[in-house]
Protein backbone atom coordinates (compact mmCIF):
# COMPACT_ATOMS: atom_id res chain seq x y z
CA UNK A 1 0.00 0.00 0.00
CA UNK A 2 1.23 3.61 -1.00
CA UNK A 3 1.65 5.53 1.98
CA UNK A 4 0.81 9.15 2.36
CA UNK A 5 3.84 11.26 4.55
CA UNK A 6 1.84 12.82 7.30
CA UNK A 7 4.30 14.69 9.85
CA UNK A 8 3.13 14.55 13.06
CA UNK A 9 6.00 15.90 15.08
CA UNK A 10 6.18 18.89 17.09
CA UNK A 11 8.38 20.51 15.17
CA UNK A 12 9.44 20.77 12.71
CA UNK A 13 5.83 20.76 11.42
CA UNK A 14 3.90 20.50 7.44
CA UNK A 15 3.81 23.42 5.82
CA UNK A 16 0.94 24.87 3.92
CA UNK A 17 1.18 24.38 -0.15
CA UNK A 18 0.95 28.53 -0.30
CA UNK A 19 4.57 28.75 2.47
CA UNK A 20 5.91 25.83 0.29
CA UNK A 21 5.32 27.65 -2.99
CA UNK A 22 6.56 31.03 -1.42
CA UNK A 23 10.46 29.11 -0.77
CA UNK A 24 10.42 28.73 -4.75
CA UNK A 25 10.19 32.63 -5.29
CA UNK A 26 13.49 34.26 -6.68
CA UNK A 27 15.67 35.50 -3.72
CA UNK A 28 14.93 39.29 -3.26
CA UNK A 29 18.22 41.54 -2.09
CA UNK A 30 17.34 42.31 1.75
CA UNK A 31 18.31 46.06 1.49
CA UNK A 32 15.74 47.20 -1.06
CA UNK A 33 12.62 48.69 -0.63
CA UNK A 34 10.59 45.05 -1.71
CA UNK A 35 12.03 43.27 1.08
CA UNK A 36 11.94 46.06 3.51
CA UNK A 37 7.73 45.72 2.54
CA UNK A 38 7.89 42.41 3.07
CA UNK A 39 9.62 42.48 6.41
CA UNK A 40 7.65 45.60 7.82
CA UNK A 41 4.41 43.36 7.36
CA UNK A 42 5.79 40.74 9.24
CA UNK A 43 6.95 42.33 12.15
CA UNK A 44 3.08 43.89 12.12
CA UNK A 45 1.66 40.37 11.72
CA UNK A 46 4.04 38.82 14.11
CA UNK A 47 2.95 41.64 16.59
CA UNK A 48 -0.71 40.35 16.39
CA UNK A 49 0.21 36.67 16.84
CA UNK A 50 2.29 37.35 19.92
CA UNK A 51 -0.20 39.64 21.69
CA UNK A 52 1.86 42.71 21.96
CA UNK A 53 3.12 45.87 20.52
CA UNK A 54 6.54 45.24 22.10
CA UNK A 55 9.53 45.13 19.39
CA UNK A 56 9.97 41.49 17.78
CA UNK A 57 13.63 40.84 16.40
CA UNK A 58 13.91 38.02 13.65
CA UNK A 59 17.10 35.96 13.96
CA UNK A 60 18.63 33.25 11.98
CA UNK A 61 18.69 30.55 14.17
CA UNK A 62 16.57 27.89 15.77
CA UNK A 63 14.36 28.78 18.95
CA UNK A 64 17.95 27.98 20.92
CA UNK A 65 19.38 31.08 19.40
CA UNK A 66 16.96 32.92 20.23
CA UNK A 67 16.89 31.88 23.74
CA UNK A 68 20.51 32.24 24.27
CA UNK A 69 20.71 35.88 22.70
CA UNK A 70 17.87 36.68 25.51
CA UNK A 71 20.48 35.23 27.90
CA UNK A 72 23.29 37.34 26.85
CA UNK A 73 21.10 40.47 26.17
CA UNK A 74 19.63 40.65 29.69
CA UNK A 75 21.94 39.22 32.45
CA UNK A 76 25.37 40.08 33.63
CA UNK A 77 28.14 37.64 34.59
CA UNK A 78 26.99 36.26 38.26
CA UNK A 79 23.02 37.36 37.90
CA UNK A 80 20.40 35.54 39.78
CA UNK A 81 17.74 34.25 37.83
CA UNK A 82 14.78 31.70 38.82
CA UNK A 83 14.05 29.01 36.24
CA UNK A 84 10.81 26.49 35.87
CA UNK A 85 12.03 23.36 35.32
CA UNK A 86 9.74 20.58 34.06
CA UNK A 87 10.94 18.65 31.39
CA UNK A 88 13.48 18.66 28.46
CA UNK A 89 13.59 22.27 27.57
CA UNK A 90 13.26 23.87 31.17
CA UNK A 91 16.39 21.27 31.36
CA UNK A 92 18.69 22.96 28.46
CA UNK A 93 17.42 26.50 29.81
CA UNK A 94 19.09 26.16 33.55
CA UNK A 95 21.84 24.64 31.70
CA UNK A 96 22.35 27.11 29.33
CA UNK A 97 22.18 29.92 32.12
CA UNK A 98 25.22 28.13 33.91
CA UNK A 99 27.33 27.57 31.01
CA UNK A 100 26.56 31.87 30.76
CA UNK A 101 27.96 32.57 34.18
CA UNK A 102 24.20 33.12 35.95
CA UNK A 103 23.50 32.03 39.01
CA UNK A 104 20.14 29.78 39.02
CA UNK A 105 17.64 29.21 41.37
CA UNK A 106 16.08 25.81 39.78
CA UNK A 107 12.22 25.24 40.54
CA UNK A 108 12.50 21.09 39.56
CA UNK A 109 8.96 20.00 38.74
CA UNK A 110 8.74 16.14 37.77
CA UNK A 111 8.21 15.65 34.16
CA UNK A 112 4.50 16.18 32.87
CA UNK A 113 3.35 18.40 36.01
CA UNK A 114 2.86 21.85 35.29
CA UNK A 115 5.12 24.79 37.66
CA UNK A 116 3.12 26.00 40.74
CA UNK A 117 2.81 29.14 40.83
CA UNK A 118 2.86 30.33 44.55
CA UNK A 119 6.26 28.39 44.80
CA UNK A 120 7.59 30.42 42.08
CA UNK A 121 6.14 33.56 44.35
CA UNK A 122 7.64 32.26 47.28
CA UNK A 123 11.10 31.78 45.54
CA UNK A 124 11.01 35.34 44.37
CA UNK A 125 10.45 36.51 48.16
CA UNK A 126 12.97 34.81 49.12
CA UNK A 127 15.72 36.13 47.49
CA UNK A 128 14.87 39.64 45.96
CA UNK A 129 18.31 39.66 44.09
CA UNK A 130 16.65 37.21 41.56
CA UNK A 131 16.35 39.62 38.58
CA UNK A 132 14.26 37.64 36.15
CA UNK A 133 12.22 34.62 36.09
CA UNK A 134 11.87 32.09 33.25
CA UNK A 135 8.99 29.34 32.42
CA UNK A 136 7.92 26.75 29.26
CA UNK A 137 4.73 28.02 27.73
CA UNK A 138 4.20 24.55 26.42
CA UNK A 139 7.24 21.59 27.46
CA UNK A 140 7.34 19.82 24.35
CA UNK A 141 8.75 16.84 25.65
CA UNK A 142 5.38 16.04 28.06
CA UNK A 143 3.04 18.05 25.88
CA UNK A 144 2.24 19.63 29.36
CA UNK A 145 1.29 23.77 29.33
CA UNK A 146 2.30 26.04 31.85
CA UNK A 147 -0.31 28.73 33.30
CA UNK A 148 1.64 31.55 31.63
CA UNK A 149 -1.07 34.35 32.99
CA UNK A 150 -0.55 32.89 36.73
CA UNK A 151 3.19 32.95 36.51
CA UNK A 152 3.41 36.47 34.51
CA UNK A 153 1.01 37.52 37.81
CA UNK A 154 3.61 36.72 40.23
CA UNK A 155 6.91 37.85 38.08
CA UNK A 156 5.83 41.43 37.73
CA UNK A 157 8.56 42.45 39.95
CA UNK A 158 11.38 40.86 37.50
CA UNK A 159 11.67 40.44 34.15
CA UNK A 160 9.73 37.30 33.12
CA UNK A 161 10.52 34.93 30.05
CA UNK A 162 8.42 33.10 28.37
CA UNK A 163 9.91 29.87 25.82
CA UNK A 164 7.04 29.68 23.84
CA UNK A 165 8.75 27.89 20.84
CA UNK A 166 6.36 25.14 20.71
CA UNK A 167 3.63 27.07 22.54
CA UNK A 168 3.17 30.41 20.05
CA UNK A 169 0.36 30.59 17.90
CA UNK A 170 -1.04 26.98 19.53
CA UNK A 171 -2.02 28.11 23.01
CA UNK A 172 -3.19 31.10 24.25
CA UNK A 173 -0.44 33.66 25.49
CA UNK A 174 -1.60 37.25 25.74
CA UNK A 175 2.15 38.72 26.27
CA UNK A 176 1.17 42.39 26.99
CA UNK A 177 -2.50 41.38 28.68
CA UNK A 178 -0.61 39.33 30.70
CA UNK A 179 2.50 41.52 31.18
CA UNK A 180 5.19 39.19 29.97
CA UNK A 181 8.41 41.12 29.28
CA UNK A 182 10.39 38.67 27.02
CA UNK A 183 8.78 35.72 24.93
CA UNK A 184 11.20 33.31 22.36
CA UNK A 185 9.88 31.65 19.77
CA UNK A 186 10.88 29.93 16.22
CA UNK A 187 9.61 29.74 13.36
CA UNK A 188 8.82 25.56 12.68
CA UNK A 189 6.10 24.84 14.82
CA UNK A 190 2.70 26.79 15.04
CA UNK A 191 3.89 29.27 12.59
CA UNK A 192 3.17 27.03 9.82
CA UNK A 193 6.71 28.40 8.16
CA UNK A 194 10.60 26.16 7.93
CA UNK A 195 13.14 25.87 10.64
CA UNK A 196 15.15 28.63 10.07
CA UNK A 197 14.37 31.80 12.14
CA UNK A 198 14.30 32.46 16.09
CA UNK A 199 12.33 35.20 17.32
CA UNK A 200 11.98 37.21 20.54
CA UNK A 201 9.54 40.31 21.93
CA UNK A 202 11.31 42.86 24.24
CA UNK A 203 9.37 44.96 26.22
CA UNK A 204 10.70 48.30 27.91
CA UNK A 205 11.79 46.80 31.39
CA UNK A 206 13.16 44.09 29.38
CA UNK A 207 15.02 46.46 26.94
CA UNK A 208 16.19 48.75 30.63
CA UNK A 209 17.36 45.10 32.01
CA UNK A 210 19.63 45.06 28.65
CA UNK A 211 21.28 48.32 28.76
CA UNK A 212 23.04 47.34 32.34
CA UNK A 213 23.91 43.72 31.03
CA UNK A 214 27.51 43.28 30.36
CA UNK A 215 27.70 39.97 28.85
CA UNK A 216 29.36 39.93 25.91
CA UNK A 217 27.27 39.27 22.28
CA UNK A 218 27.58 40.37 18.83
CA UNK A 219 25.22 38.63 16.36
CA UNK A 220 22.01 38.47 19.04
CA UNK A 221 22.83 42.61 19.98
CA UNK A 222 19.43 43.20 20.93
CA UNK A 223 20.82 47.01 20.43
CA UNK A 224 21.73 46.34 16.83
CA UNK A 225 18.75 44.23 16.04
CA UNK A 226 16.67 47.33 17.07
CA UNK A 227 18.84 50.01 15.26
CA UNK A 228 18.30 47.82 12.35
CA UNK A 229 14.31 47.49 13.13
CA UNK A 230 13.76 51.42 13.61
CA UNK A 231 14.86 52.03 9.88
CA UNK A 232 12.42 52.47 7.37
CA UNK A 233 11.73 50.35 5.77
CA UNK A 234 12.77 47.49 8.73
CA UNK A 235 15.72 45.86 8.44
CA UNK A 236 17.87 42.90 10.39
CA UNK A 237 20.72 43.70 11.47
CA UNK A 238 22.67 41.12 9.26
CA UNK A 239 21.89 39.04 5.95
CA UNK A 240 18.29 37.35 7.01
CA UNK A 241 17.19 33.96 5.26
CA UNK A 242 15.07 35.74 2.59
CA UNK A 243 13.10 32.72 1.69
CA UNK A 244 12.25 31.50 4.77
CA UNK A 245 10.91 35.12 5.72
CA UNK A 246 8.86 35.28 2.39
CA UNK A 247 7.33 32.25 3.76
CA UNK A 248 6.85 33.65 7.37
CA UNK A 249 5.18 36.56 5.39
CA UNK A 250 2.53 33.43 3.74
CA UNK A 251 2.27 31.84 6.72
CA UNK A 252 1.56 34.60 9.01
CA UNK A 253 -1.12 36.05 6.69
CA UNK A 254 -2.89 32.68 6.65
CA UNK A 255 -3.13 32.87 10.52
CA UNK A 256 -4.39 36.17 10.50
CA UNK A 257 -6.82 35.31 7.69
CA UNK A 258 -8.15 32.58 10.17
CA UNK A 259 -8.14 35.04 13.42
CA UNK A 260 -5.99 34.28 15.85
CA UNK A 261 -8.28 33.08 18.22
CA UNK A 262 -10.09 30.29 16.01
CA UNK A 263 -6.16 29.24 15.35
CA UNK A 264 -6.20 28.86 19.51
CA UNK A 265 -9.60 27.15 19.43
CA UNK A 266 -8.53 25.04 16.59
CA UNK A 267 -5.77 23.77 18.38
CA UNK A 268 -8.08 23.25 21.67
CA UNK A 269 -10.30 20.45 19.77
CA UNK A 270 -7.27 18.97 17.99
CA UNK A 271 -5.47 18.43 21.68
CA UNK A 272 -8.85 17.28 23.19
CA UNK A 273 -9.80 14.93 19.91
CA UNK A 274 -6.10 13.36 20.31
CA UNK A 275 -6.96 13.16 24.49
CA UNK A 276 -9.77 11.20 23.63
CA UNK A 277 -8.25 9.48 20.48
CA UNK A 278 -5.52 7.94 22.75
CA UNK A 279 -8.08 7.20 25.96
CA UNK A 280 -10.13 5.40 23.43
CA UNK A 281 -7.78 3.14 22.49
CA UNK A 282 -7.35 2.13 25.42
CA UNK A 283 -3.84 3.81 26.35
CA UNK A 284 -3.07 6.06 28.88
CA UNK A 285 -2.46 9.94 28.54
CA UNK A 286 1.29 11.55 30.19
CA UNK A 287 0.41 14.77 31.85
CA UNK A 288 -2.91 16.15 32.71
CA UNK A 289 -5.86 15.77 30.44
CA UNK A 290 -6.94 19.50 30.06
CA UNK A 291 -7.63 21.67 27.56
CA UNK A 292 -4.88 23.93 28.07
CA UNK A 293 -2.76 20.86 26.63
CA UNK A 294 -3.37 22.27 23.12
CA UNK A 295 0.31 22.10 21.20
CA UNK A 296 1.00 17.86 21.69
CA UNK A 297 -0.66 15.13 23.33
CA UNK A 298 1.45 12.72 25.06
CA UNK A 299 0.69 9.07 25.45
CA UNK A 300 2.32 6.35 27.76
CA UNK A 301 3.69 3.30 25.40
CA UNK A 302 1.34 0.34 26.73
CA UNK A 303 3.52 -2.04 28.44
CA UNK A 304 5.05 -5.01 26.37
CA UNK A 305 5.37 -2.88 23.65
CA UNK A 306 8.45 -1.47 22.56
CA UNK A 307 8.36 2.17 22.19
CA UNK A 308 11.13 2.77 19.58
CA UNK A 309 9.62 0.12 17.56
CA UNK A 310 5.89 1.79 17.68
CA UNK A 311 7.26 4.89 16.80
CA UNK A 312 9.19 3.17 13.61
CA UNK A 313 6.57 1.63 12.45
CA UNK A 314 4.08 4.20 12.57
CA UNK A 315 6.54 5.70 10.42
CA UNK A 316 7.36 3.08 8.06
CA UNK A 317 4.15 1.43 7.69
CA UNK A 318 1.90 4.23 7.81
CA UNK A 319 4.01 7.11 6.96
CA UNK A 320 2.90 9.21 10.32
CA UNK A 321 6.07 10.72 12.03
CA UNK A 322 4.61 11.29 15.52
CA UNK A 323 7.47 11.85 18.46
CA UNK A 324 9.10 9.21 20.68
CA UNK A 325 10.28 10.48 24.24
CA UNK A 326 12.84 12.52 25.00
CA UNK A 327 15.52 12.53 27.88
CA UNK A 328 14.04 10.21 30.75
CA UNK A 329 10.94 9.33 28.37
CA UNK A 330 12.89 7.67 25.73
CA UNK A 331 11.13 4.51 25.22
CA UNK A 332 7.91 4.99 27.14
CA UNK A 333 5.87 7.61 25.80
CA UNK A 334 5.00 8.74 22.11
CA UNK A 335 4.14 12.16 21.09
CA UNK A 336 1.36 13.55 18.51
CA UNK A 337 2.47 16.86 17.40
CA UNK A 338 -0.38 19.53 16.58
CA UNK A 339 0.97 23.03 16.99
CA UNK A 340 0.30 24.82 13.20
CA UNK A 341 -0.69 23.39 10.10
CA UNK A 342 -3.21 20.67 11.67
CA UNK A 343 -6.97 19.54 11.17
CA UNK A 344 -9.35 17.17 12.21
CA UNK A 345 -7.92 14.72 9.60
CA UNK A 346 -4.57 14.22 10.55
CA UNK A 347 -5.55 13.48 13.85
CA UNK A 348 -7.92 11.09 13.15
CA UNK A 349 -5.48 9.65 10.79
CA UNK A 350 -2.74 9.43 13.03
CA UNK A 351 -5.07 7.71 16.22
CA UNK A 352 -6.84 5.04 13.11
CA UNK A 353 -2.81 4.37 12.22
CA UNK A 354 -2.18 4.00 16.17
CA UNK A 355 -4.65 1.37 16.82
CA UNK A 356 -3.54 -0.50 13.47
CA UNK A 357 0.36 -0.17 14.58
CA UNK A 358 -0.46 -1.77 17.99
CA UNK A 359 -2.33 -3.91 16.47
CA UNK A 360 0.21 -5.34 14.52
CA UNK A 361 2.53 -5.17 17.56
CA UNK A 362 0.28 -8.32 19.35
CA UNK A 363 -1.56 -5.37 21.72
CA UNK A 364 -5.31 -5.85 22.40
CA UNK A 365 -7.05 -3.19 20.74
CA UNK A 366 -10.50 -2.58 19.33
CA UNK A 367 -10.25 -0.82 15.79
CA UNK A 368 -11.89 2.15 15.83
CA UNK A 369 -12.64 3.08 18.98
CA UNK A 370 -10.38 5.86 19.42
CA UNK A 371 -10.83 7.32 15.93
CA UNK A 372 -14.81 7.09 16.77
CA UNK A 373 -13.50 9.16 20.09
CA UNK A 374 -11.30 11.54 18.32
CA UNK A 375 -14.31 12.26 16.08
CA UNK A 376 -17.11 12.59 18.21
CA UNK A 377 -14.84 15.67 19.75
CA UNK A 378 -15.00 17.45 16.53
CA UNK A 379 -18.84 16.45 15.15
CA UNK A 380 -20.10 17.76 18.96
CA UNK A 381 -17.78 20.99 18.41
CA UNK A 382 -19.43 21.45 15.05
CA UNK A 383 -15.82 21.84 13.38
CA UNK A 384 -16.53 19.08 10.60
CA UNK A 385 -20.42 19.35 9.62
C1 LIG B 1 9.48 24.28 24.18
C2 LIG B 1 10.70 24.32 23.32
N1 LIG B 1 11.68 25.14 23.66
C3 LIG B 1 12.81 25.22 22.93
C4 LIG B 1 12.99 24.44 21.83
C5 LIG B 1 14.27 24.53 21.07
O1 LIG B 1 14.03 25.12 19.88
P1 LIG B 1 14.95 24.83 18.60
O2 LIG B 1 14.95 23.37 18.38
O3 LIG B 1 14.22 25.63 17.58
O4 LIG B 1 16.28 25.37 18.94
C6 LIG B 1 11.99 23.57 21.42
C7 LIG B 1 12.17 22.70 20.24
O5 LIG B 1 11.56 21.67 20.12
C8 LIG B 1 10.82 23.51 22.19
O6 LIG B 1 9.83 22.70 21.84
Amino acid sequence: MMNKYRLMSPGPTPIPPEVSAAGALPIIHHRTPEFGEIFTRVNENLKRVFLTENDIFTYAASGTGAFEGAVQNLFSPGDKVLVVNSGNFGGRWVKMCKAFGLEVTELKYDWGQKADNDEVAEALANDPEIKAAICVLSETSTGTVNDIQGFAGVTQGVVSIVDAVSGLGACELRTDEWGIDVVVAGSQKALMTPPGLGFVSVSEKAMRMHEQSTMPRYYFDWTAAKKAYEKDPAQTAWTPPVSIIIQLDVALRQLIDEGIENVFERHVLLGRASREGVKGMGLTLFGPDEDLNSAVTASYIPEGIDGKQFVKMLFREHGIQVAGGQGEMVGRIFRIGHCGYFDAYDIIATIAAAELALESLGHPVELGKGVGAAQRVFSKSGAVA
